[in-house]
Parts: structure tokens; C-alpha cells; sequence
């Protein structure tokens, strides 16, 4: 269960969350909802360790981590696809992945983790020696996902993995993240400006609004009440 009580991010003079507490329940995945600026990133890097100090209380499986640094979150099993595709451009695919394990919580050798990305996205296994920054924006999405499940995480944090992408990429990426959570049984929180792709990828739902949760509920109930008016009203 990750449970999040009061949690207030600043960047100096910026308030990016106010008072935000949340709860999903392991195992099933959640959607974070809201338009540009309204403390998507700024919830998933609080929670990974990567937003610096912040002010409430962020528990994952019974344990606080507010003591605990990005290194140590990562170790525990919290993986985080960041925003804009971040990868090691000069690296390889390969040693981008290799990275990401040494990281993770390496819940399976380092040789059949990356034979499982590779069977999953072959793709990659034909660039495994290529420098990341030349694979298209479709396959970085794939690689830099690849770099969170191979650190076989507890709980996953994705952040707007459909950004840019084709539709068919978007639905491959989206299978994906099923087929993943279904197998492993990770927790899931995602981010995406795309609100019914979300909804339907996912059990519960929060909408941010200028860094406070303006709607919540079930995922199910926002796409059978069609409730697209409370929504596009929730991004203004
Ligand atoms: N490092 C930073 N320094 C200063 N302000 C920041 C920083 N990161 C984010 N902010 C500000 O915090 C607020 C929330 O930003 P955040 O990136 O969390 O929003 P978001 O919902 O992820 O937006 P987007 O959909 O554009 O990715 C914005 O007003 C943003 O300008
Ligand atoms: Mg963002």
C-alpha cells in the first residue's frame, strides 16, 4: 500500500503540492490526471526522492521513506521512468539497462533479466550495442520502461509513458505496463495528460489541480458516469 499524508513540495518560492494525501492499495495501479503545472512529476519524484525535501509523509509497504535517499527508495524496490525520456545518451541500450538493475532490487541475475527485456522488445536486443541517443522516441520509451521493470520494483512510477509517441506505440507500451503488473504484481502509479487512456490502463484515479487533488474515485466509475465535463472542468 503506498500511503501518502500531507505531502507539500516548494522549489523555492513554488508550491507544487498543497496538502496532497493519497492511498493505492498493492497491487493495482492508480492514474494521476491534470493539465501542464499541476504537480504530476512533482508527486512522482516525491515519492521516488528525487523532489528533495518535502513536508508530509510518504509510506510504502508499511515504511516510511522519508529517511531513506533516492538510492535507497530505488534499492527497496521503487523504480521511476522519468518524464522526457531520461536515459544515459552515450551509454548503449545495454548498459542503460545494465545500470538500471545494479540499481534495483536484482530480484533475477543480471543475464536472464536482460534476456526477458530483449524477449519483450526485440527491438532493443537488435540495438543492445547501439548508443540510446540513436533509437527512435518509440524505442527509448520502451528502453527507458525496461529500465524500471528490470529492477524488478515493488512499486512502479511512470510518468506520462505515452508522451509523444504513435498510437501503436502508445498501445504496445500500454500492454506492456498489463502484461507486467499482471505478472509481477506491482503497484502502479502513472501519470498522463491523456485522461480515458489512463482511465482505462487503470483502478483509481486523482486529478491535480494546481498541486491539490481536485477529483478522485474509481477509474471505472469516471469512463461509465462519461464524466468528461467534471474533468476538462478539473484541468482549467
Ligand atoms: N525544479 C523546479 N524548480 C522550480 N519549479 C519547478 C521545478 N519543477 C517543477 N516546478 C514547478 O512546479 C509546478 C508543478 O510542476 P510539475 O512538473 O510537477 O507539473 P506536471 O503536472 O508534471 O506538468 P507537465 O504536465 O507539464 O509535465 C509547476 O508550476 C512547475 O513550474
Ligand atoms: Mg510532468
Amino acid at each position: 500500500m503506498l500511503e501518502i499524508e500531507h505531502l507539500t513540495v516548494r522549489y523555492g518560492a513554488i508550491q507544487a503540492l498543497a496538502d496532497v494525501s493519497l492511498s493505492v492499495p498493492s497491487g493495482s495501479k492508480a492514474a494521476v490526471l491534470g493539465a501542464n503545472g499541476a504537480g504530476k512529476s512533482s508527486l512522482l519524484r516525491a515519492i521516488s526522492g528525487l523532489a528533495g525535501d518535502y513536508a508530509g509523509r510518504i509510506r510504502f509497504d508499511g515504511r516510511d521513506l522519508g529517511p531513506m535517499s533516492a538510492t535507497e527508495r530505488s534499492r527497496f524496490g521503487i523504480a521511476h521512468a522519468m518524464e522526457g525520456r531520461r536515459l544515459f545518451r552515450q551509454l548503449t541500450v545495454q548498459e542503460n539497462l545494465e545500470l538500471a538493475w545494479n540499481f534495483g532490487r536484482r530480484g533475477a541475475p543480471l543475464r536472464a533479466s536482460l534476456d526477458e527485456v530483449y524477449a519483450r522488445f526485440p527491438i532493443l536486443g537488435d540495438r543492445a550495442n547501439l548508443a540510446c541517443g540513436l533509437l527512435s522516441g518509440g524505442q527509448q520509451q520502451m528502453l527507458i520502461l525496461s529500465c524500471a521493470t528490470i529492477r524488478s520494483p515493488r512499486l512502479l512510477l511512470l510518468d506520462e509513458p505515452s508522451l509523444g509517441l504513435a498510437p501503436i506505440i502508445v498501445t504496445q507500451i500500454y500492454e506492456f505496463i498489463d502484461a507486467f503488473a499482471r505478472a509481477s504484481g506491482v503497484t502502479v502509479v502513472l501519470t498522463e495528460q491523456m485522461a480515458m487512456l489512463a482511465l482505462k490502463a487503470s483502478h483509481h484515479a486523482f486529478v491535480l489541480r494546481r498541486g491539490t487533488v481536485a477529483l478522485r474515485g474509481a477509474s471505472a466509475d469516471f469512463l461509465e458516469r462519461g464524466a468528461f465535463a467534471e474533468l476538462s472542468a478539473a484541468y482549467l
